[in-house]
This record gives structure tokens, sequence and C-alpha cells, in this order.
């Protein structure tokens, strides 16, 4: 029998992540190790796992050191991770007069501190070929800066991109590939009603940018159409 290609995907309750882990689940010769930070409430990924038979439903709040160190230990019968999805992410639009420590702590410890230390205690799953992806955003661009919408989510994204970058060039030898994406602005509670783009699409195009992955863009910032984003 075939050997099932396993992906990981944070935040797989709803939104991006979701619509990835279902896309994913749903292929033939994947499997999907989907987390959520209450597992008990993630109805559609309890559907999707009956549905497939192809989805492992694990908690992991991204946040917290002793959830990810949980979290990791209970992954000793996975051999591979294939695809390493970072997704789960909070916003934090604050402005200059609202700012505070507690404001900054909690969305770079989702944002960024949370996708660091997974990676450091999932590391010893990834092997030749495996891709890390992380889901980032045009408003972690410093060229694509435009002023608006407040300080945390931003500046939480251009960390990312730099922890991103940093490890392309620390993995490249080792065959691992990273990859960040933009999703696009997709109607999810963090991209909100109105916004353009239905997460099929998003999601889609993002899949198609980790299956077309080559090592052209490996450590680059892409969109979900394709197109280089500027750092
Ligand atoms: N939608 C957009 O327009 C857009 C644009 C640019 C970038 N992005 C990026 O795309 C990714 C997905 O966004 P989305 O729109 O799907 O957001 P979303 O609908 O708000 O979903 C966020 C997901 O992250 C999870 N999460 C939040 N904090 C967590 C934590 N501490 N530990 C584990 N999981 C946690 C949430 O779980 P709970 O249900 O438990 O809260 C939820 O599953 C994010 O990285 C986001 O920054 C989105």
């Amino acid at each position: 029998m075939a050997t099932l290609r396993t992906v990981l995907v944070t935040g797989a309750n709803r939104g991006l992540g979701l619509g990835l882990a279902t896309r994913l689940a749903r292929r033939e010769g994947y499997q999907v190790i989907a987390t959520a930070r209450d597992p008990q409430t993630a109805t559609e990924l309890h559907d999707l796992a009956v549905e497939t038979g192809r989805v492992r439903l694990e908690q992991l709040d991204v946040s917290l050191e002793e959830s990810i160190v949980r979290f990791a230990g209970r992954l000793g019968d996975v051999d591979r991770i294939d695809v390493l999805i970072h997704n789960a992410a909070i916003t934090g639009y604050q402005e200059l007069g609202e700012l505070s420590i507690a404001a900054f702590s909690t969305v770079f410890e989702t944002n960024v501190f949370g996708p660091a230390v997974l990676t450091r205690h999932v590391r010893s799953k990834l092997g030749r070929g495996s891709l890390i992806v992380l889901l980032s955003s045009f408003t972690g661009s410093i060229a694509g800066t435009d002023g608006r919408i407040g300080f945390p989510y931003r500046m939480s994204k251009a960390a990312l991109n730099m922890f991103a970058r940093q490890l392309s060039i620390q993995l490249r030898d080792e065959g691992i590939g990273v990859l960040l994406l933009r999703p696009g602005n997709a109607k999810t509670r963090m991209g909100g009603a109105d916004a353009p783009l239905a997460v099929a699409t998003s999601v889609d195009g993002m899949l198609g940018q980790i299956d077309n992955f080559s090592p052209a863009v490996h450590g680059e910032f892409v969109g979900y159409d394709g197109k280089i984003v500027p750092w």
C-alpha cells in the first residue's frame, strides 16, 4: 500500500485552516493532522474525519508552550510530516494610543512565537522533501505598508516573515522547503464578510502554490495567486 502524505494544519477548525484541511483530507493519498484549541466543539472536523477516515484531530494552543510540548509528545507514532501548515493566528489592530505590552503579547505569542516553537518541536518529523508553509499577510509587507489597520498584527506578520526567511536559509541544505503564503483577503471571521475572496478561492490558490513548490520559491513570500509579494 502506498504511503499517505501527512499534512499538519494548525487552527483547522474554521476559516482558511478548515478549508485547507477539508481539501487535503478529501484528496486521495493524503492524511491530515488537524489541530484545534477546543476539539470538542470542532464539529466540521469531526464530520470530516468520519467522511474521509483520514483526519486525526488533536488539541493544540500554539500560544502555550506546554500545549505545544504535549502535542508533539502525542506524535510518537507519526514517522514523517510532509507538509506543516502554520495557519493559526489572531488579529490585533490597536493604534498608537491603544498600545500596551498585553496587546502585543497575545498577538506575538500566537502569530510568531507559536509557529517558531512548534517548528522546533516537530522538527524531527520533517525530512528531505518536507515543506513548511506559513500563512502570512500582505499587511506584514514593509514595502507595502499603507499605514492602515494598526500595529500588533502587522508587526507580527513582519516578524513571522523574518522567522521564515531565516529558517529557509538554515534548512536549505537539509532539503526542507519553506514557503510564506499571502492568502489574500478572504471571507473568514478574520477577513470579514465583505472580504473580496471566497475561502475556496484562497484555499485552492494556496494549494496550487504548495503543490507547485520548487527551489525557486524556497524562502520567498508568494501570494495565493502565485505573485511574489514584496518584503
Ligand atoms: N482571512 C483573511 O483575509 C486573511 C488575510 C491575510 C492573512 N490571513 C492569515 O490566514 C490565516 C488564517 O486566517 P483566517 O482568516 O482563517 O482566520 P480565522 O477565521 O480567524 O481563524 C483563525 C484560526 O486560528 C485559530 N487560533 C487562534 N488562536 C489560536 C491559538 N492560540 N492556538 C491555536 N489556534 C488558534 C482559531 O481557533 P479558535 O476557533 O479556537 O479561535 C481559528 O481556527 C492566519 O494566519 C491569518 O493571519 C488571513
